[in-house]
C-alpha cells in the first residue's frame, strides 16, 4: 500500500452509495484511509467473499502489522472493535469455544417460543404510536426502531426490572455506536459497569436467560468461559443485538414508505415480509463498513498482492450494490429479486450469530406496523435526512413519518 492520493472514507461528510460506486470501478481492494488508518476496501461481492472465506486471512488481530496497529487513533470505532476480547475476534479452536456455548439460544426452537414476546412488545409500541396525532411527523428511529431490539435483547439476556431505566439511560447514549457524537468512553464506560453489576447479581438469582445459561456453563464445566470472557460475550451480545437491528428496521422503514407500489406487494399477500427484510439488508445494509481481516503473510487477493500483516475492511454496503452481482438495478429496491444472497450478516465461521434474531424481529416489527397504518407516509424527503456519523453503521439519524388515520 502506498500513502499518496489515498480515498478517504468519512462517513460524516460524504454519500455513501457514492464513495462505494466510486470504489467498486477503482479495483477489487482499493487502499484508503478510515479514521485515520491505512486499509485495503472490499467493496465488489466476489472480493468480500474471497476476503471471509480466505484461508490466510484472520480476524485475529495479532496478524495486523504492529507499527501501523500502534499508529491507529485509539477512541475510534477501529480502535474498539479491534480491541474487543469476544468470539468475534477470535479464531480456529478459540473461536468455537466461545460461539457454541451461544448457539442453543439462536436455535430456531428457542427462536419460536421467543415470538410471541417479540410480537407483545411490538405491539405495546404500536400502540403507543396510534397515541400520536395522525398528522404530526413522528421518529420511527426513537419510538419504534430502536425501542425493540433493546428490549428484545434485555429480555433474552436477562436484564432485571431494577436495572432497566439505567440501561436505557446509557444505550440511548451510546447507540450511535461507532463514533456518534453522544458516544464517549464515559458512557461506554458506564455501561460496562453496569453490564458486570447485573453479571454479578444474577450468580445469586438464577433465572431463564442467557447471563444463567453462560454462569451455569462456567460453573458446571469450569475454566471452560473464564469471568473476562462472559463478560465479553454478554456486552457484545447486548451491542451488536442492538444497534444493527435498529438500523435494518430504520432502514426498511425508509425504504418501503417512499415505495408504495412495494408496499402493495406486502400488504396483499404477493411478497412476504421475509422479502423486504432481505431486501433492505441488501439495499441498504445496516453495517456500512465492518470488521477487517489481517493478512496472515504475503498473498494475492482477487489479483492484489497483500504484504503479511496488512488490513482489509469489510464493506458491506458496497457489497449490496455491486452490479457485477445483481445487474444493472443493484441500485433499486425490489422485493420481487430473488434470490437476494446478500453479504450483509457476513460469511463463513463468524457468520452473524444473532441474524435468525435479526430477521424474526424486522418481520414481526414491519408486518405489525404496515397492517396497523397502511396510510403511513414520510414527512421528509430520503436526501433531507442525516446519515449517522459512522463508519460503521449504515442509517439514518431520524425517520419521520406521518402514520395517517
Ligand atoms: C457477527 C451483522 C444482528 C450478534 C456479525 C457479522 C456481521 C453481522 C456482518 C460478521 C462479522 C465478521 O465477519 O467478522 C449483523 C446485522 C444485524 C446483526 C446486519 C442486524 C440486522 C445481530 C444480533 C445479534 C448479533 C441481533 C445478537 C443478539 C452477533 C455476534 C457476532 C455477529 C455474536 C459474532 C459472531 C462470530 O464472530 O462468530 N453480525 N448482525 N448480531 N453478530 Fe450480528
Amino acid at each position: 500500500m502506498t500513502d499518496d492520493s489515498r480515498f478517504i472514507l468519512d462517513p460524516a461528510t460524504s454519500d455513501l452509495h457514492a464513495d462505494n460506486d466510486r470504489l467498486r470501478r477503482a479495483g477489487p481492494l482499493v487502499p484508503v484511509t478510515a479514521e485515520g488508518v491505512p486499509v485495503w476496501a472490499a467493496t465488489r461481492y466476489a472480493t468480500l467473499l474471497a476476503v471471509l472465506t480466505h484461508p490466510d486471512m484472520s480476524r485475529d488481530i495479532r496478524f495486523w502489522d504492529a507499527a501501523a496497529r500502534a499508529a491507529a487513533p485509539s477512541g475510534t470505532a477501529i480502535d474498539r472493535i479491534v480491541t474487543d476480547t469476544s468470539m468475534l475476534n477470535a479464531e480456529g479452536e478459540e473461536h468455537r469455544r466461545l460461539r457454541q456455548p451461544l448457539t442453543a439460544a439462536f436455535s430456531p426452537r428457542r427462536l419460536k417460543a421467543l415470538r410471541p414476546r417479540i410480537e407483545q412488545l411490538t405491539a405495546e409500541l404500536i400502540d403507543r404510536l396510534a397515541g400520536f396525532p395522525p398528522d404530526q411527523p413522528v421518529d420511527m428511529r426513537k419510538e419504534f426502531a430502536y425501542p425493540l431490539p433493546r428490549d428484545v435483547i434485555s429480555y433474552m439476556i436477562g436484564i432485571p426490572d431494577a436495572h432497566q431505566e439505567r440501561l436505557h439511560e446509557l444505550t440511548d447514549a451510546v447507540a450511535q455506536i461507532g463514533g456518534g457524537p453522544d458516544d464517549s468512553p464515559e458512557l461506554r464506560h458506564d455501561l460496562h459497569v453496569l453490564l458486570g453489576q447485573i453479571i454479578e447479581e444474577r450468580r445469586g438469582t438464577p433465572g431463564e436467560d442467557l447471563i444463567t445459561d453462560l454462569i451455569e456453563l462456567r460453573e458446571r464445566d469450569g475454566g471452560r468461559l473464564s469471568n473476562d470472557e462472559l463478560f465479553a460475550t454478554i456486552e457484545l451480545l447486548f451491542i451488536a443485538g442492538h444497534v444493527t437491528t435498529v438500523n435494518l428496521i430504520t432502514n426498511a422503514i425508509g425504504a418501503l414508505v417512499n415505495a408504495p407500489d412495494q408496499v402493495k406487494l406486502l400488504t396483499s399477500g404477493e411478497c412476504p415480509f421475509s422479502a423486504a427484510v432481505e431486501e433492505t439488508l441488501r439495499w441498504d445494509s445496516p453495517i456500512a463498513y465492518f470488521p477487517m481481516r489481517y493478512a496472515r503473510r504475503d498473498v494475492e487477493v482477487e489479483g492484489v498482492a497483500l504484504r503479511a500483516g496488512e488490513p482489509v475492511l469489510a464493506c458491506f454496503a458496497s457489497a449490496g450494490r455491486d452490479p457485477e452481482q445483481y445487474g444493472e438495478s443493484a441500485h433499486v429496491y425490489d422485493l420481487t429479486r430473488q434470490p437476494v444472497n446478500h453479504l450483509s450478516f457476513g460469511h463463513g465461521p463468524h457468520f452473524c450469530l444473532g441474524a435468525p434474531l435479526a430477521r424474526l424481529e424486522a418481520e414481526v416489527a414491519l408486518s405489525a406496523l404496515f397492517a396497523a397504518f397502511p396510510q403511513i407516509a414520510p414527512a421528509a424527503a430520503p436526501e433531507e435526512l442525516a446519515p449517522l456519523n459512522t463508519l460503521l453503521g449504515n442509517s439514518t439519524r431520524t425517520m419521520p413519518v406521518l402514520l395517517g388515520p
